[in-house]
Order: C-alpha cells, then structure tokens, then sequence
C-alpha cells in the first residue's frame, strides 16, 4: 500500500491489507475474507454493514446531513431522550469522538474544581482516555507508552489501579477522577471490586466529580450496557463513543442530577458534536444493543471464549499468562514470541490486535456467531502448539 507508506504521517503501524468489503463477523480482502477479532477497535459491534443503522442513514440523509447545534434536529433529539430515559444520565453533551467526550469531562470538572477549591485530578496507571492534550494528560501517566504527552493539563495525580490503599490520596482537594473500570489499552486489567466500592466511596465522601471512560467498555461491550454496571455503582458523570455511533462518528458526555448544569452557555461546544446523522445511526445502534436477549447474548459468548482461552493457558503452560476480560472484551497475556501473533493469525485468515506490548486484546464485532468463536479457539491452539 504505497500510498500509505508515503503520504501518510507515520503514527499508525498498520496491518498491509486493503479491505474491500464485509459480510457478518468477516471483513473481506484482495485474497479472501478474515474472521474480525479486532472489531474496528471496539467500534464495529453490530458488524460493518448493518440494515437498520444503514436505512436510519439514508432517510436522514435524505432529509439533511448537517445542522448546525443552534437548531434542533429529531434523531439529535430522540438519542439524548433514550440515553436520559435509560441510563443514570439527567443530561448529555454530543461529540464527534471519544476524546472530545473526555475533554468536555475534563472542563466540566475543572470548573466545579475551580468553583469548590479543589485542584487535584486523579487518573490511573496504565489509564488511556485518548489523543487530545487533556485526554493525553491523565493518560498512560505511568510514562508507560508513548501515549503519554507531557505539557498538558495541571495538577494531575497518578494512582495505582486497583490498589486500595492509594485511594486513600483521594481527599477534599482532589476535583475528579478518571477512571476505567476495564482499562482497554493499558492491558484489559479489570477494576477489583472492592477497589471499585472504595472509589465510589471515598469521591462520594470528598464530593468529588467520579468520571467514568465508557468508551471502549460502553454500549453492551461487556454485557452490560455499560461496565460500571457490574460493580453497582453509578458514578457522577460517564463517557461513551466507538460503538455507539454505528460506525458513524460520535461520543457522548453523560452527567448525573448533581453536575448536569456544571457547564453553561457558550461554556462548551462543536460545531459537528451530536451531527443528525450519526445520532440517527447511534439511536438505531443503542436500540439493538440495549435489549436484554441481546446483551445476555453478550455475556453467554464472552463466558465461552474466556474459558476456553483459560483452557488453553493450562493446556500450553507458559505461554499464555495473565487472562482477564468481560463479556466480549478480553485480554490474554503472550508469553512467548508475542511478535508473531499478528502474522500467525493473519496466515490463518484472522485480524487480531495486540496492545500494551504482548496482550492479546480480543474485541470482536458483538454479533460474532459461536462458529466463529470455535474457528478462532481452533487456530488459536494451533498457534500456541507451534509457538
Ligand atoms: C478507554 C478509551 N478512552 C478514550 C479513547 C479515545 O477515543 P477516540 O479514539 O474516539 O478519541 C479510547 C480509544 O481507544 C479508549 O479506549
């Protein structure tokens, strides 16, 4: 692909295939079609071509395809209406990205901080929450991958991710926290539950703003609408984006009773942020993923494959390591030559992505077939029996 060896600013390491077309689970190349365990990093979840989300498009479309945020538009509308009257949200703010949604948390607190005299922000080792220089400022602040940007954001302090004894840095200073309950980037490391009790606690004892990243974890990821869910907790304010625009772009700042009316008039705002046609796509999009059947499904799927994974740890000893995840969101550590994973799948007709140096990270589209999870485990041990 010599174009994007030349014209392109090198930021991404790609994987050299031009992709042609989709059909379910499978995205299809110039020399056949590969199963999807990549998922458009979190973003394909009901595949790459769906009916529903696709005819929501075109009607809108035939309508218009933009407006500006000073009118209102009806799928803009509905989306905000069945977020409020479905999760704990009051209020919502529409974005074009998942960054843009940590941005407007990260003023959003910054001025209740400001307005309550505390300065502090805490992130979490191996924490990611995007490109932005906000979002890269409470991101990888370990300095553990070049994700991290210094110059940002002030007065940022590092904890460690479950570890519940630094919790106890949370004090009357500290304005928000960031946090993930599953850390996607930073190596699908899933929050302990007392680790994620005790956070809620002691931001609800100093009152300060708790943030959760959705945005990867979000939209029935984890089979759960959202994976807060699992800890029973509802935190102050959340994010979400990737999925739920149907492939379209677009990110929401969700914020509970107490902080939706934090930012004001002329405060925040984008001129594409909440765009008709990626709401209308998203509507369709949270409509599928929100109902029950579906999201058990969810779950039932990433039950199998995370102990068939397990099985597969105890049956080729030391060369899987750590193996964590939820729902369809799951991670497995490479012990042995984790630099061939890519091409040993690819030579098997399988996309898969590697993240934090050598996990695994699975994040197939949600609507992959028990087939094609077999298909994957198949591969997958005979990779392991060769590695
Ligand atoms: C947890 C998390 N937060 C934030 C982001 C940034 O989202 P975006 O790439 O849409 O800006 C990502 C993207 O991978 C993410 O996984």
């Amino acid at each position: 692909m010599t174009e994007y060896e030349n014209y392109f600013i090198p930021v991404y390491k790609r994987i050299e295939k031009r992709i042609t077309g989709s059909e379910g689970s499978y995205l299809i190349t110039e020399d056949g079609k590969y199963l999807d365990m990549f998922g458009g990093l979190g973003v394909n979840s009901l595949g790459y071509n769906v009916s529903n989300v696709n005819n929501a498009i075109k009607a809108q479309l035939e309508k218009f395809s933009h407006l500006s945020n000073y009118f209102e538009a009806e799928p803009v509308g509905k989306l905000a209406e069945y977020i409020v009257n479905n999760t704990f949200a009051e209020k919502v703010f529409f974005t074009n990205s998942g960054t843009e949604a940590i941005e407007a948390g990260m003023k959003l607190i910054r001025k209740y901080g400001k307005a309550n005299r505390k300065s502090t922000i805490v992130t979490f080792s191996h924490a990611f929450h995007g490109r932005t220089l906000a979002a890269a400022s409470v991101t990888a602040p370990d300095n553990s991958s070049p994700y991290n940007f210094p110059g940002g954001v002030p007065n940022v302090m590092t904890l460690k991710f479950n570890d519940t004894g630094d919790l106890d840095k949370i004090n009357g200073d500290t304005a928000g926290v960031f946090v993930e309950f599953i850390q996607g980037q930073g190596g699908v490391n899933v929050a302990d539950s007392e680790f994620a009790r005790k956070l809620r606690e002691r931001t609800a004892m100093f009152k300060a703003v708790l943030m959760a990243d959705e945005i990867q974890s979000g939209m029935g990821r984890t089979g759960r609408l959202f994976s807060f869910e699992h800890f029973g907790i509802v935190p102050d304010i959340a994010v979400t984006a990737k999925a739920i625009g149907g492939g379209l772009p677009l990110g929401v700042l969700m914020a509970g009773r107490e902080h939706c009316d934090i930012l004001g008039y002329g405060e925040h705002g984008s001129t594409f942020g909440g765009n008709p046609v990626s709401c209308a796509a998203g509507l369709e999009t949270i409509k599928i993923i929100n109902r029950p059947e579906f999201l058990k499904s969810v779950e039932e799927k990433g039950k199998i494959l995370l102990s068939e994974i397990l099985r597969l740890k105890e049956k080729y000893r030391g060369k899987i390591g750590r193996v964590s995840g939820m729902g369809l969101m799951i991670g497995a550590e490479i012990l042995k030559d984790h630099e061939k994973i890519i091409p040993l799948f690819l030579e098997r007709k399988i996309f898969v992505n590697i993240t934090h140096r050598n996990i695994l990270r699975l994040l197939p589209p949600l609507v992959i077939g028990k087939k094609e999870i077999e298909f994957f485990l198949k591969e997958f041990d005979s990779i392991l029996s060769d590695l």
